[in-house]
């Protein structure tokens, strides 16, 4: 079910005509409209020097966590341990900020440009456990295919 969206990653990034921002919007919509349990997606991104995250491109319900400080939350701990991060339930997570109370599991994937965390996707789901080691090597290409535009 995910693979057949890796060409369609591919045509988007590799898409010269739109502007970069919304061809990150453009992501965010294929998968959440294509992936059933994909219920938010999003980019952050390093907010310059400062250490902490900025919400960038992203589909679903709006946030009101559009800065998140490096080591807060799931996003913010994945600043910091350069590791994907697997939540499958996030009732069981102290160190969580909630975005919906619908929201169930979560799955954050550092995003690498030339070997330096600079951000990261996140997805929510409205589902327990719903990801497995398909979703993080589909966003690990995801990030990859965005690194090449960043
Ligand atoms: N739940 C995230 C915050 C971002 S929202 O999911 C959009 C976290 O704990 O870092």
């Amino acid at each position: 079910m995910l693979s057949p969206l890796r060409p369609k990653i591919e045509a988007i990034v590799n898409n010269e005509d739109v502007e970069i921002k919304i061809r990150l919007q453009q992501i965010c919509d294929l998968l959440r409209e294509n992936i059933s349990y994909y219920d938010w997606v999003g980019f952050y991104f390093k907010n310059g020097t400062k250490d902490e995250l900025k919400l960038g491109p992203y589909s679903g319900e709006p946030t009101d966590h559009t800065i998140i400080p490096f080591g807060k939350g799931i996003c913010g701990q994945v600043a910091l341990s350069n590791e994907n991060f697997v939540v499958p339930d996030v009732k069981a997570q102290d160190n969580y900020i909630a975005c919906s109370i619908n929201v169930k599991a979560e799955i954050v994937v550092p995003l690498f440009v030339n070997g330096e965390n600079i951000g990261q996707i996140d997805i929510d789901s409205n589902t327990t456990d719903p990801f497995n080691k398909d979703d993080e090597e589909f966003l690990e290409f995801v990030n990859k295919e965005v690194a090449k535009i960043l």
